[in-house]
């Protein structure tokens, strides 16, 4: 048997994939743009699955298309140890987001089988699907399924905005599997990700030993006013929903800089009817609070609904205000955040301890199984970007990391 110490990942491997798979999506910007379910989330999905069976590992499909890749180990009694994150993008995403927790996973994979080397547990590679929640509101949506959060049924209604819904992309591109959502079992999750911050690099560290992910919510405003003459309406008689919409954004900022470290954000408009001569009568907005206290994000969430009205009132404006989507602080579990930081030291990175202020799937995750994370930095901590850039060295680094803590973990189940 192949001793523990021999199994080093191939960074150049791993970087060669993420350029090839790059090129399902790839912008002229350099970044990827492969919304979930769509006809390049398919590609990559099916060059996933035939690099996972050619490395003899069973591929199966749960009903939300959330993929899982096996093989087998020496005890056949006990759930994988699963590394997983997903391979869908934003509209101009990166290379990286997501799909190096994948991919990372692949080449720990590769080499694993490379080297004959026989886990106890069977070790397993997970590509949830619409992990972003850019095109499929909310994020995180098919692990949370997995994970008994959101029925199968209120996953496949979600729809994009031109009311497409996720159950018939996932029908069209054929990965609505057949097995249930949660039935497909492991013991544990291990997931790599860039940082998409900018502390790591700050600080000349390698590794970030994650130890939990800050609490977020969603909502969505839609602001009603009347359309009418840009030419011939006075400026008293407007009802202008672009308006009042432009100081609420200004007042969400607020709740941001007045809730430090929370951050608050707009980032979806869409403004009607969009004529350059009509005042704007109706306008739909999302609204995105994260903080790391769930007390804080209560007063966040207060203070962004106190804002409202009283700008709707000086801008004779109505709207309407949901909260659409609640994911809670998440704290990981002790025993494999150990596994993540002797695997670092074992690989000699330097690390450092950090909360996530990205969602993830591993947050949903950590309510079924022992879940942890692994970060690599990010230049000038940029992501959800298409220069979103991480080097050959970092995603090794990261795999590597990946592959000790999974080993280490393994190494507890003889
Ligand atoms: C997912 O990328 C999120 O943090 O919203
Ligand atoms: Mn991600
Ligand atoms: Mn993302």
């Amino acid at each position: 048997m192949t001793s523990k110490t021999n199994l080093t990942i191939n960074a150049q491997r791993l970087w060669d994939s993420l350029m090839e798979t790059a090129q399902f999506g790839g912008t002229p910007k350099g970044g990827i743009k492969r919304l979930s379910v769509s006809d390049e989330d398919k590609r990559v999905r099916d060059w996933f699955r035939a690099e996972c069976e050619k490395l003899g590992c069973t591929v199966e499909v749960d009903e939300v298309g959330n993929m899982f890749a096996t093989r087998p180990g020496k005890r056949s009694d006990i759930a994988p140890i699963a590394m997983g994150s997903h391979l869908d993008t934003q509209p101009t995403g990166g290379k990286f987001d997501g799909v190096l927790g994948v991919l990372g996973a692949l080449e720990a994979m590769r080499t694993l089988v490379d080297m004959e080397y026989q886990t106890n547990a069977p070790i397993m590679i997970v590509n949830w699907t619409n992990e972003e929640g850019s095109r499929f509101a909310p994020a995180m949506l098919c692990s949370g399924v997995y994970a008994g959060v959101f029925t199968p049924e209120f996953a496949y209604s979600r729809e994009d905005r031109a009311g497409i819904k996720l159950g018939d992309e996932l029908t069209r591109i054929g990965y609505k599997g057949t097995h249930k959502a949660g039935a497909i079992k492991f013991s544990a999750m291990f997931e790599l990700h860039i940082e998409q911050g900018p502390i790591l690099e700050a600080e000349a560290k390698m590794i970030g030993v994650v130890t939990g992910v800050q609490g977020m919510r969603w909502y969505e405003v839609t602001v009603t006013g009347q359309e009418s003459h840009t030419g011939a309406t006075p400026m008293s008689l407007r009802k202008n929903a672009l308006l009042a919409s432009a100081r609420m954004i200004d007042a969400i900022d607020a709740v941001g800089m007045t809730h430090l470290p929370g951050v608050a954000s707009v980032g979806l408009i869409e403004n009607r009817p969009n004529s350059r001569n009509v005042v704007p009568g109706e306008v739909f907005f999302t609204v995105d609070l994260r903080h790391p206290d769930e007390k804080v994000l209560d007063k966040m969430e207060t203070a962004f609904r106190a804002a409202l009205p009283k700008i709707a009132a000086d801008t004779k404006v109505t709207f309407e205000e949901k909260c659409i989507w609640k994911s809670p602080a998440v704290k990981f579990a002790p025993e494999l955040i150990d596994c993540v930081r002797n695997g670092a030291k074992q690989a000699g990175f330097t690390s450092r301890e950090m909360a996530s202020g990205a969602g993830h799937d591993a947050a949903y995750i950590a309510r079924v199984a022992p879940t942890t994370m692994i970060f690599v930095p990010c230049l000038g901590g940029i992501s959800h970007n298409e220069a979103e850039s991480t080097t050959l060295e970092e995603c090794g680094a990261g795999s590597q990391v990946l592959l000790n803590a999974v080993l280490a973990h393994d190494t507890t189940l003889a």
